[in-house]
């Protein structure tokens, strides 16, 4: 398959390398030539194990080239993959300037064409952005509908920076959601051959499988985390609890209570959440110091300007409580 890649940074550098590893013609597009000059010559614009090698071995071969033309990507290509940036802006949306800017500029190359096209949006944005943004985009620009022979589609990337090529080899799963059946298919023929279940679904599902995956990332270390409090308050060491914890494929590491809908409750679960809490609140109640007066506490985010909400350990015993002798967890709120 001959394909465009468009933003030669993380994602796109490792996308175009392994894409052309498994024998497709990939052309490699971003706006900075440097990044373009680097994959010329079969360096990678990021630090990641092995990559360096592969797209080294992939350009050697021709099966790999870049460029910072748009149109002779998208002129010489069957499908364009988009892998610009999508980040944070001050406050907490995304800034999906670049995606909406490369489709525009996809969509005015397809101008000149009446080939099939189909375009994959690889960049992680929240759903709703392709229907209610990028269709009128493409459409715009292009001229031509989304659906009949211009293809749309969410494609989402699980790769972990550091094993980043072991995890596009052998993603958990890949996702579809493309607009029109065809796109879908085409996208699919991509990853032929990859050890990996293949999920077509909505656009909009789509894309919030991906945030539905990094918000659970994030209660998973956030939890740890708050065992690992709890456990150093009680002198309990926290990893052998963890790694038993894990052991349990049934209830713990499953897919069990993950599903929508599902009632809280039974007799245990309140029971014994309401013990936990109950001791976590005993523990904070024995330090009777001052908050910020406290000597004994460690304030992990001491010196930072940003002012923050956090939770100070006392590692050892306190001042002011010192003759109860009990654990402590010595709360400072800092806003
Ligand atoms: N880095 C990760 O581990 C990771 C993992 C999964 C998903 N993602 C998502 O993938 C997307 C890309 O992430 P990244 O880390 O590769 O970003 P990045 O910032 O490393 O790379 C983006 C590239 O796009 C280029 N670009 C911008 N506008 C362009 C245009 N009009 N035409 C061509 N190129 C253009 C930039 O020059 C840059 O090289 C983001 O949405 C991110 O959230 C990232």
């Amino acid at each position: 398959m001959n394909i465009a890649v468009f933003g030669l940074g993380y994602v796109g550098c490792v996308s175009a390398a392994c894409l052309a590893d498994r024998g497709h013609a990939v052309v490699g597009v971003d706006v900075d030539p440097h990044k373009v000059s680097l994959v010329t010559k079969g360096e990678a614009s990021v630090i990641e194990p092995g990559l360096d090698d592969l797209l080294a071995a992939v350009v050697e071969r021709g099966l790999l080239r870049a460029t910072t033309d748009t149109a002779d990507a998208v002129l010489n290509t069957d499908l364009a993959l988009v892998c610009v940036g999508t980040p944070s802006l001050p406050n907490g949306s995304l800034d999906v300037s670049s995606v909406i800017r490369v489709t525009e500029q996809i969509g005015a190359a397809l101008s000149r064409s009446d080939r099939d096209y189909v375009i994959a949006i690889r960049s992680t944005m929240l759903p709703g952005i392709i229907e209610r943004q990028l269709v009128g985009v493409i459409e715009r620009a292009s001229g031509r509908t989304v659906g009949k022979g211009l293809g749309l589609c969410v494609n989402p990337e699980f790769l972990r920076e550091g094993t980043a090529l072991a995890d596009f080899q052998a993603p958990p799963f890949t996702v579809i959601g493309a607009i029109d059946d065809r796109s879908g298919e085409v996208v699919e023929g991509m990853y032929a051959g990859l050890a990996a279940p293949v999920y077509r679904v909505s656009p909009q599902a789509a894309s919030m499988v991906k945030y539905a995956s990094n918000a659970y990332h994030a209660l998973k270390v956030s939890f740890a985390n708050e065992i690992g409090v709890l456990c150093n308050a009680l002198a309990i060491d926290s990893h052998d609890v963890m790694d038993v914890f894990v052991q349990d494929h049934r209830l713990n590491v499953s897919k069990a209570y993950l599903k929508p809908g599902f009632a809280f409750g039974g007799s245990c679960l309140p029971k014994d959440l309401r013990a936990l809490l109950y001791a976590v609140r005993r523990m904070t109640s024995t330090c009777r110091c001052s908050g910020l007066s406290c000597q004994a506490t460690t304030c992990t985010s001491s010196g930072s300007s940003t002012p923050s909400r956090h939770l100070a350990i006392a590692t050892s015993p306190c001042s002011a409580s010192a003759s109860s002798g009990a654990p402590m967890i010595c709360v400072r709120v800092h806003w």
